[in-house]
């Protein structure tokens, strides 16, 4: 696993301060970075330490372009529930990121197909990823790369699992309103990113983390393919890592 850079933290707070460190030496390393990033609960707190950061003024986030990793489809940017709206509340409007440079898919796009299209050259144009961070579900999918994506999959549309409805429905008001579809990098995308961090806490993800680092690799665990990237950091709290 010399690819693979494990730090098991503490605890939730302790694992989003790591992570955020390793996007701050990033950006300080290089003020033009592009950042791959991710929704969800588990990169808020990190999320929470780079605007301290920036606040700090210790970071700048001028130089930097960042790429989501999908966004609900159809969706409206400003619906709440949208990715967009997320990562505007969650980070973007709290930092001097220029707004050109953030990309997310067009959850309003009228044709999708060319959206994804587009999607993918803009992150060529951009010079490619150099860090992508990773939630990962609890079926091991990355992004909306549910079990059974090829692994070859760039930026696509996709229909929704059940599961993973089901689990989002939290954050809307009835189930009938999540969206059944979505735009995300597919596997290849996330994979041509130069250095992935992936993020996990809390014990009902100890048995899908250990499956992504330690099971077969098979597209039945999307996850599992980063055991075949050559540079990725994985930062989780003590209760994922419980079975590792
Ligand atoms: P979570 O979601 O961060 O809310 O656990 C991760 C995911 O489903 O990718």
């Amino acid at each position: 696993m010399n690819n693979i850079k494990l730090v098991v933290a503490k605890d939730y707070n302790d694992m989003s301060e790591k992570a955020a460190k390793i996007i701050f030496d990033h950006v300080k390393n290089k003020a033009d970075s592009v950042l791959g990033l991710a929704t969800g609960s588990t990169p808020v707190g990190m999320y929470r330490n780079l605007i301290e950061m920036h606040t700090n003024s210790k970071l700048d986030f001028s130089g930097v372009t960042t790429f989501n990793l999908d966004e609900y489809y159809p969706i409206s940017r400003t619906n709440d529930q949208s990715y967009y709206y997320f990562m505007q509340e969650n980070l973007f409007k709290h930092v001097n990121i220029n707004p050109h440079n953030i990309y997310i898919p067009h959850g309003e796009a009228s044709d999708i197909e060319t959206e994804c299209a587009n999607y993918e050259k803009q992150i060529d144009k951009a010079g490619g990823i150099d860090l992508q961070v990773l939630g990962i579900g609890l079926n091991g999918h990355i992004g909306f790369n549910e079990p059974g994506t090829p692994f070859h999959s760039l930026t696509h549309a996709i229909e929704l699992h059940e599961s993973t409805i089901h689990s989002n429905a939290r954050f809307f008001e009835s189930k009938a309103d999540v969206p059944k579809r979505a735009i995300t990098m597919g596997i290849k995308t996330v994979m041509l990113s130069r250095t992935i961090l992936l993020l996990a806490s809390g014990e009902k993800k100890a048995d899908i983390l250990f499956r992504t680092l330690f099971g077969e690799i098979t597209t039945d665990v999307p996850s599992s393919v980063l055991q075949l990237h050559n540079s990725v950091f994985v930062i989780v709290d003590r209760e994922a890592a419980k079975r590792l």
